[in-house]
């Protein structure tokens, strides 16, 4: 008889991940790829973080460290908190992890039991369903509008009630849209009246164009907030993020992190250090991806993709293609089998109108982007 497979570990896939597999087979056999599926970004970490490690590399142990990271780490998280928001923040309020996706282990797991329903935007990041459902917790889809930016607003969420948790990202993956203060604020307060535990997603500040994000641990003391060197600081392989915890789960996630990770990995932490001396370098990607909208917002509608959500900061289009298809699959499939540009299929972030969705990635060069228009504005003259 086979050995049992459990229910739980039946996660459906990222997909991106599955269209970067297939892009990279190609590119393995010569043939030319342009990265427009994947997020993260073109470049990789800043010169001064790569320097920062040679020295411990070769000279530290660079064993486990506390659970909840090295104490100079946490202290610049503070001060990041205190320049970038205006905001105090305790250092032992800081948690460093291996990477945001680590941190929504932890904050799932501490924060919901079994049955516990998490409100989550779709289009959304999908691993926050993903990670949800294997812990038993119900994601409770929340379709947002276009009018809306793509975000959850407290009357829709009140036909959800009860809700035990919240999920918000602003930035958004894959819209790239963003909640303004007022809105923030307001779903904030909605958390606090309805007993809801808010959890803000907060990987793409920093990528942000017409206005800066703000931190919903401005609005929100209970919030759980998730935050990695992954996007704005460029360090998306070298697994290290932080989150910020309320006082009642300190120990909870603590001890979490002990039983799970032990520890975030040591010269990435070390790294780290190295990475908030670095904004110049860091605000010239931005400068980048600002130049690459802007391109796109310029050419993509004349060749066929014109209904773009408002992207405000990350490095995102979420482009409505029901025009084009009705199988955003099969569609991105097609498109890098005779073109070699990779886009995300919208299905990946919303399960039922993403069938009609591409995300579009710009994080890579301006001529990169450049190319890619021209290749896929061909290949639609002739195919579309
Ligand atoms: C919205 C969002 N959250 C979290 C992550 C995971 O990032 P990390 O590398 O910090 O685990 C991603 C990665 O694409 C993302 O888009």
């Amino acid at each position: 008889m086979p050995l049992k497979v459990s229910e739980r570990g039946q996660m459906a896939p990222f997909m991106v991940m599955d269209v970067l597999y297939a892009a990279n087979q190609r590119a393995s056999l010569g043939n030319a790829v342009y990265h427009l599926e994947i997020g993260q970004p073109g470049t990789g970490a800043p010169r001064e973080v790569i320097e920062a490690i040679q020295e411990p590399l070769s000279l530290q142990k660079l064993g486990y460290t506390d659970a909840f990271g090295i104490t100079p780490l946490r202290d610049d998280i503070v001060e990041h908190y205190k320049s970038s928001y205006g905001l105090s923040i305790g250092q032992n309020q800081v948690a460093v992890t291996s990477g945001s996706s680590a941190g929504f282990v932890l904050a799932f797991l501490a924060a919901f039991d079994v049955g516990d329903r998490v409100a989550v935007a779709s289009p959304g990041y999908p691993c926050y369903r993903h990670i949800l459902k294997a812990f038993g917790i119900e994601p409770v889809i929340l379709e947002t509008a276009f009018e809306d930016r793509f975000q959850p607003t407290p009357e829709k969420l009140k036909a959800y009630l009860p809700l035990d948790g919240l999920i918000v990202a602003s930035p958004s993956n894959p819209t790239g849209t963003m909640l303004d203060v007022s809105a923030l604020k307001a779903l904030s307060n909605f958390c606090r009246e309805h007993n809801v535990r808010l959890i803000s997603d907060e990987i793409y500040h920093g990528i942000t164009y017409e206005q800066s994000a703000v931190s919903a641990l401005e609005f929100n003391q209970d919030a759980i907030i998730i935050n990695s060197f992954s996007k704005y600081f460029s360090m998306t392989g070298w697994r290290v993020g932080w989150m910020l915890v309320p006082e009642e789960l300190l120990r909870p996630i603590e001890c979490l992190q002990q039983n799970l990770f032990i520890c975030a990995p040591t010269p990435s932490q070390i790294a780290a250090l190295a990475a908030f001396d670095c904004k110049k370098i860091l605000d010239g990607h931005v400068t980048r991806y600002l130049q690459n909208r802007d391109l796109l917002l310029s050419r993509l509608p004349s060749i066929g993709f014109d209904k773009l959500a408002p992207a405000d900061g990350a490095f995102y289009l979420y482009a409505d293609v029901s025009s084009l298809t009705n199988d955003s699959e099969g569609f991105c499939h097609k498109v890098l089998m005779e073109t070699g540009v990779a886009f995300a299929p919208g299905r990946d972030f919303d399960s039922s109108r993403g069938k009609q969705f591409i995300r579009i990635s710009y994080s890579e060069s301006l001529d990169i982007i450049n190319q890619a228009v021209d290749v896929i504005a061909e290949w639609m003259s002739e195919n579309c």
